[in-house]
C-alpha cells in the first residue's frame, strides 16, 4: 500500500513515503541520512502523548535515541516566544551541523521547526512527520516555514526543504472528524485546482476516506502530494504557478482574520469555503459554468463540511470590511488583489484582473444568505 513520491529539486530533492505504519518504520528511513544515532525531535504536547513513543520505539529499532521538547498546541505557539525557547532547547541539546532535527506534529509544528532548522547553526536538517492531514498534504512538503507576527501569519521564515517527509497515515485515526475534514478541505483544493479525473474521485470515495478506509486514504494523500511536489518543482519560491496552491486562500486568509483566527473556523474550513467562492466569482466573471460552484458546494455538503458564510458561527463584518481584510494578505503585489480563479474544474490559473465590484457582489450575496 505504501507509496513514495519524489520532490525534484536537484541538489535539495527529497523523498515523501506514505503509508500505514510508517513510524514503527522511522529507523529505516530515518538512519541513512544521520552522522551519528540520535535526533532532536520538536513536537506539541497533545501529539507526544499520542505518538511520541511509536516514534521512539521506531527509532530504536535501528539504534538511535532521540530527545524531545514538546510545546503547547495550538497556532499561538507559533509566535517569538515558542520558537526562542525551541532554538535554545536544541542549541542546549548540542544539536550540531551534521545533525537532523525533527518535527512531529501538524503544520504549527512543522513549520516552527522547519524555521529553527533554518537558522540554527546557519541550517541544519530536518525530517517532517506530520501528523495531521492538512500538514500530510501540504505543509510539511515544499519547504515553506517560519511563524506569526502580531501584524499577521507566517509573516517571519524561510524557504527550507525537508530532507524526508513520513507521512504515516494510520496516526490520521487520532484526528477528530472537525480536524480531518479540514485537512479534507486542501485535498479537494488540489483536485479543483488541476485534476477534475481526482476530483470525481473524490465525489466518489470522499465518504469511505473520511470514514477509514486506509486505501483511500493513501491514495488521496499520494495523488495531493504528487500534486504539490509537481508545482514545487516547477517553481519553488513562489514567483509563478505555486500560488495555484493558494486556490481559496484569499477568500480564506480574510475570514480567518475577520474570525480572529479562533476555532470559529479552521484554516482547512476556511480554504473549503473559500475555493466554493472562487468558483462563484468565476462563474459570476463567466469564465465557468454556473455547474462548476454547485458541483463545488455539493460535494463539500455531502461530507459534511463547512461550505458557506452561513455556517461560520456568530458575527461577520460587512463586504467592504472583508475586502480590505483581503488587501492586507502578504501576497497582495502592488495593491492588486490576486485571485486563483479557474474555468472548470481542474482548470484554475492566477489573476490580478478582477473587478473590485465582482468580489463585492459575491461577498454581499454570501453575507446576505446568513
Ligand atoms: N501552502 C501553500 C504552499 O506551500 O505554497
Amino acid at each position: 500500500m505504501q507509496q513514495t513520491v519524489n520532490v525534484d529539486l536537484g541538489e535539495r530533492a527529497y523523498r515523501v513515503e506514505i503509508g500505514p505504519d510508517l513510524l514503527a518504520q522511522s529507523g529505516h528511513y530515518i538512519a541513512p541520512l544521520l552522522h551519528r544515532p540520535r535526533v532532536a525531535v520538536l513536537t506539541d504536547e497533545t501529539v507526544s502523548g499520542l505518538h511520541l513513543e511509536g516514534l521512539r520505539a521506531g527509532l530504536s529499532a535501528a539504534g538511535i535515541e532521540l530527545s524531545a521538547l514538546a510545546l503547547p498546541a495550538g497556532e499561538a505557539t507559533k509566535g517569538w516566544p515558542q520558537f526562542e525557547r525551541a532554538v535554545e532547547w536544541l542549541l542546549s541539546e548540542k544539536v550540531e551541523r551534521r545533525d537532523v532535527v525533527v518535527a512531529l506534529g501538524g503544520g504549527v509544528i512543522g513549520d516552527l521547526a522547519g524555521f529553527a532548522a533554518a537558522v540554527l547553526r546557519r541550517g541544519v536538517r530536518f525530517v517532517q512527520i506530520p501528523t495531521s492531514l492538512l500538514a500530510q498534504v501540504d505543509s510539511s512538503v515544499g519547504g515553506k516555514t517560519g511563524i506569526n507576527a502580531p501584524q499577521g501569519k507566517n509573516l517571519i521564515g524561510a524557504f527550507h526543504q525537508p530532507s524526508l517527509v513520513l507521512a504515516d497515515t494510520s496516526v490520521l485515526g487520532t484526528l477528530t472528524d472537525r480536524d480531518f475534514l479540514a485537512g479534507y478541505g486542501e485535498v479537494v483544493k488540489y483536485g479543483l485546482l488541476g485534476d477534475a479525473a481526482f476530483f470525481e474521485w473524490l465525489e466518489v470515495n470522499g465518504p469511505a476516506l473520511a470514514s477509514g478506509d486506509m486505501a483511500a486514504r493513501v491514495q488521496a494523500v499520494t495523488r495531493s502530494v504528487q500534486m504539490k511536489a509537481d508545482i514545487v518543482a516547477r517553481d519553488e519560491t513562489e514567483q509563478g504557478d505555486r500560488a495555484l496552491l493558494n486556490l481559496g486562500h484569499t477568500f480564506c486568509h480574510a475570514l480567518e482574520a475577520a474570525t480572529g483566527y479562533s476555532d470559529r473556523l479552521l484554516h482547512g474550513e476556511g480554504v473549503a469555503i473559500g475555493c466554493a467562492m472562487a468558483f462563484e466569482l468565476s462563474a459570476r466573471l463567466g469564465l465557468c459554468s454556473q455547474e462548476s460552484p454547485s458541483r463545488v458546494r455539493a460535494h463539500l455538503r455531502a461530507m459534511g463540511m463547512k461550505t458557506d458564510l452561513a455556517d461560520i458561527p456568530g458575527d461577520l463584518p460587512g463586504a467592504e470590511a472583508l475586502i480590505d481584510l483581503m488587501a492586507q494578505d502578504k501576497k497582495v503585489v502592488d495593491g492588486q488583489l490576486r485571485f486563483i480563479l479557474a474555468r472548470g474544474i481542474g482548470e484554475a490559473f492566477v489573476t490580478s484582473d478582477v473587478p473590485r465590484d465582482a468580489v463585492m457582489s459575491v461577498l454581499t450575496d454570501a453575507l446576505a444568505a446568513r
